[in-house]
């Protein structure tokens, strides 16, 4: 599975390369918003700039709701890097955007992906990744890996070549669950991939050693 950083923060995504397993990155207005990046010249440079940190798909939202406004807005990002990925929502507007865009050879991520149909029919219309996010299906009562699971079940049925992007991750369980129903990749904010990395019983494995190390050494 590979691992995507869900941020619009240059310092965090600078730390994180750093760790040398962040292979994309995704974004959203919230996200660009966040950063004070809440208009498109600014969220446009800071696309690049994060094109010149990780070297992968850069995934830039559409804040339009209408196709044609999302097909305008959806040519223009994807002339921002070669490494940018449109972000579309699931929704009619956005799939008829899909539809359009990916004729014209252009990479997208369907985002807010709540239900196997909406994904299936994104492949169908030749999304590159299509988004489930599961974190805020948990957060209605749903099980959200449920969904990632049956995406992933029902692309490899049908060789779908779409990827299915586990998004909306909030813990290193949901990384780790993630990884085991086949989901391509997963997106989540720095500190649960920090969270990811770190277990209690290693560190207190890296203090013993220290201090047996310490205590031969001064005899
Ligand atoms: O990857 C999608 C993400 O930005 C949404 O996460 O935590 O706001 O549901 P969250």
């Amino acid at each position: 599975m590979r691992i995507f950083l869900d941020t619009a923060n240059l310092d965090e995504l600078r730390k994180a390369a750093r760790l040398g397993v962040v292979s994309g990155v995704t974004t959203n207005p919230s996200l660009a918003a966040k950063e004070g990046t809440g208009d498109l010249k600014s969220y446009r440079s800071v696309i690049q700039e994060i094109a010149g940190i990780i070297d992968g798909p850069i995934s830039a939202e559409v804040i339009s709701t209408d196709a044609a406004g999302m097909i305008r807005e959806g040519r223009d990002i994807a002339t921002w890097h070669p490494n940018v990925i449109v972000k579309l929502p699931s929704t009619l507007a956005g799939l008829e955007a899909i539809a359009t865009l990916a004729k014209e050879g252009i990479k997208i991520n369907q985002t807010l992906c709540f239900s196997v149909n909406q994904a299936l029919l994104g492949a169908v219309a030749g999304t590159t990744f299509v988004s489930p996010f599961i974190g805020r299906l948990d957060d209605e009562g749903h099980d959200g890996m449920e969904l990632v699971a049956d995406i992933v079940k029902v692309f490899k049925e049908y060789h779908y070549p779409t990827q299915v992007l586990a998004a909306s991750v909030r813990t290193p369980l949901h990384c780790t669950q993630a990884a085991k129903v086949g989901a391509h990749i997963a997106t989540m904010p720095y500190k649960v991939l920090t969270q990811m990395m770190h277990h209690p019983l290693t560190d207190i494995g890296v203090a013993r050693f220290l201090e047996d190390w310490n205590r031969t050494m001064k005899l």
